[in-house]
């Protein structure tokens, strides 16, 4: 990989699976803030972004690095793939505002609050089904149903449809884990499927399934975020490919990330007992907790935009059409603005992670909602646990993408 970068890659899956390599992170920050990183064939490779302050910089100058141009992952698309491919994620303001508005009132505060109550029932009937069988895997029986119940509702779908949904993103976004998807992206010819999101077969499914609710909201409206995107479809804001991407996006965006956030945050705790001691004794700290778990968690390892015009960052000087990738996971352990960045510290405050992106125009539009349904689900767990122990590893996703979790076998008993 060159002399600066010695050993360290910072794309190969692999590196991902036992844990996250924070001293390559740690080495790059320090040494080589912002440093190009080559990547294997077809890929051009792209400057890698380890700084807090270089991360924030990039995302607000949105005029500078674009997402229209290229955003989110590494994989390199062509003009034909960019179109069809095309969701909220991908787009500059002004066409990104116009998409954002669509729903953005139902994800804001205001507008996830008047879920509490349901998201707190939802996370007692979670909690008393799994608590009462003593040994089971955290990841499956807890942190996986919430965040999908609570779409599920928000979407008006059938409960009944959440474990599809669940198999349907899962094999999407962990498409660099032979576990979870059957089309690996760095493993099996995915040429066929480049022309959808995460070039994932699977994709077609998702956007069958949005079809059908589409046309049963256009039989019969419901008050939900889909019949939003079926207005917004009716009256042309958005044709039809754009009408999956942005069903394709909630589904995965709000699934996955809380699920991990929530089984990294129940790992901390039970590898920090005195911090779980701490939130037992003040059950008042789990909101400031919540920032804090989301902080160490960091479920979204990296974004990227490119560059749209030649500019400097950190003294590197970027051309036109490079690619620039920005490390959430590095910038949420930089010492600059976190002081002891490794010390998991419930009280910690003030705490600007840039887990959900430092602001911005992509700033995360499910923020409210997954720090809510955090919050909530530890709000409930905590006080009914007497002890909470490992009973095996802790297996993790293989992907250069997602901070994820797959399986956390765990033995409890309550009060
Ligand atoms: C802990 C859980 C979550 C994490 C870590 C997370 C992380 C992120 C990140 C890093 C971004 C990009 C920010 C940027 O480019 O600056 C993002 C964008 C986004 N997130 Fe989340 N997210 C989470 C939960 C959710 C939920 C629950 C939803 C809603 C269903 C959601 C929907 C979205 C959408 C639609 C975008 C694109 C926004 C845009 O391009 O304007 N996310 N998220």
């Amino acid at each position: 990989m060159g002399d600066t970068l010695g050993d360290i890659d910072l794309v190969n899956p692999d590196n991902y699976v036992e844990r996250v390599p924070f001293e390559w992170f740690d080495h790059l920050r320090e040494d080589h803030p912002v440093v190009w990183h080559p990547e294997p064939s077809p890929n051009q490779g792209f400057w890698a972004v380890t700084r807090y302050e270089d991360l924030t910089n990039v995302h607000m100058d949105w005029r500078t690095y674009s997402s229209e141009l290229g955003a989110v992952a590494l994989e390199e698309l062509d003009d034909e793939q960019l179109e069809v491919r095309k969701s909220m994620l991908e787009t500059d303001p002004p066409r990104h505002t116009e998409l954002r508005k669509i729903c953005s009132k139902r994800f804001s505060a205001r507008g996830v609050g008047q879920y509490e109550d349901w998201i707190r029932d939802v996370a007692r009937s979670v909690l008393d089904d799994a608590l009462p069988t003593g040994e089971f895997d955290f990841v499956s029986e807890i942190s996986r149903d919430l965040p999908i119940r609570f779409l599920c509702s928000i979407f008006t779908v059938p409960q009944e449809d959440a474990p599809q949904l669940i198999a349907w993103g899962d094999s999407m976004i962990a498409n660099q884990d032979p576990d979870l998807s059957a089309a690996v992206v760095d493993k099996v010819d995915t040429e066929a499927y480049r022309l959808l999101p995460f070039r994932s077969p699977t994709a077609l499914k998702v956007f069958e399934y949005a079809d059908r609710q589409r046309d049963q909201r256009l039989a019969d409206p419901a008050d939900d975020v889909l019949q939003a995107l079926t207005i917004a479809q009716s009256e042309g804001v958005l044709n039809e490919r754009e009408f999956h991407n942005y069903f394709g996006v909630l589904m995965i965006a709000g699934n996955e990330t809380t699920r991990h956030t929530i089984s990294h945050g129940m790992l901390a705790l039970m590898q920090h007992p005195e911090q779980l001691e701490l939130l037992r004794e003040q059950p008042a700290l789990i909101p400031n907790a919540t920032e804090e778990i989301l902080r160490w968690a960091t479920p979204v390892l990296h974004f990227r935009r490119t560059a749209a015009r030649d500019a400097e960052l950190h003294g590197q000087s970027i051309a036109a059409g490079d690619k620039v990738v920005t490390w959430y996971i590095s910038a949420n352990r930089d010492p600059e603005m976190f002081p002891d960045p490794y010390t998991f510290d419930v009280t910690r405050t003030p705490n600007d992670h840039v887990t959900f992106g430092p602001g911005g125009p992509h700033f995360c539009l499910g923020a409210h909602l997954a720090r809510l349904e955090t919050k909530i689900l530890f709000q409930e767990l905590i006080p009914r646990l007497d002890t909470i122990e490992l009973t095996g590893p802790v297996e993790r996703i293989r992907s250069n993408f997602v901070n994820g979790i797959k399986r956390m076998p765990v033995r409890v008993s309550t009060k």
